[in-house]
């Protein structure tokens, strides 16, 4: 299946910034605009150029409303390993977004079962106009580990230990990394208009293989987005082994 479109950039700039001239010109056209956002190295670069263009473009961003795709179970918003202190760090910062339309799943809610079916009800209400998204060398998007339910809705996950040796390099120790995160289903990303899906670096030219290949199953989350009409692949040449 072939119902994607790739952008092949050259360097993890070239890729960074092709991601944000998207989401740039995105914004410039429609001021009410829901953004789905990812964690990670990989989209920092992203987020730079993005912050800076917006800047540049004073932009008004009162309008704007943010979706992020995860969280660890147990970390706050202090922790600096958490993804609330990621986003703060790498783009809330530099942007001036009401702090009322910034959503991010809370990883130390009282109840965990609310909280995730809250935020699904929200993401429901607003929609999501862009979602960015990276992927995990075994083919996951946002917390979905290979063999998640194609149908799964926000929800609490257990990380597999492949993913927890892959995180731990932002963590002191491997037993530091938290074992459970909350994150957006397989289904809830679907329901994003548009998704961007960002592959860098030589380590994840197998995930990019595994999506490429065109076989939808369960055993590769990313191959969901085969199902989606409107996704946006944007590659470096050290992913597409080049
Ligand atoms: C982050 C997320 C994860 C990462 C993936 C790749 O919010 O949902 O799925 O996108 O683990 O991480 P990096 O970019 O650090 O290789």
């Amino acid at each position: 299946m072939t119902n994607f479109k790739e952008i092949k950039a050259n360097t993890y700039e070239d890729m960074s910034n092709e991601a944000a001239t998207i989401i740039f010109d995105a914004l410039k056209e429609s001021k009410q605009f829901s953004l789905g956002l990812a964690t990670g190295s990989t989209p920092e670069g992203m987020y730079d150029a993005l912050a800076k263009k917006i800047n540049e473009a004073n932009l008004d961003l009162s309008e704007l409303t943010t979706f992020n795709l995860d969280e660890y179970v147990g970390l706050d918003e202090s922790n600096d390993q958490s993804y609330h202190y990621f986003m703060e760090k790498h783009f809330f910062s530099k942007l001036d977004i009401p702090q009322e339309n910034v959503h991010i799943l809370d990883g130390v809610a009282e109840d965990l079962q609310k909280e995730v079916e809250d935020y699904e009800a929200l993401i429901d209400e607003v929609g999501i106009d862009i979602q960015v998204l990276g992927i995990g060398r075994n083919g996951h998007i946002a917390f979905n580990e290979p063999g998640t339910d194609f149908n799964s809705l926000t929800h609490k996950v257990q990380l597999t230990d492949e993913t927890i040796e892959d995180n731990s390099r932002f963590f002191e120790s491997i037993e530091d990394v938290p074992t459970e995160a909350v994150s957006m289903g397989l289904q809830t990303i679907m329901k994003a208009k548009t998704i961007i899906l960002l592959i860098s670096g030589d380590n994840k030219k197998n995930a990019r293989d595994l999506f490429i290949s065109g076989e939808i199953t369960e055993d590769i989350p990313v191959s969901i987005l085969h199902n989606h009409d409107n996704v946006i692949l944007i590659t470096d040449s050290a992913a597409r082994g080049e």
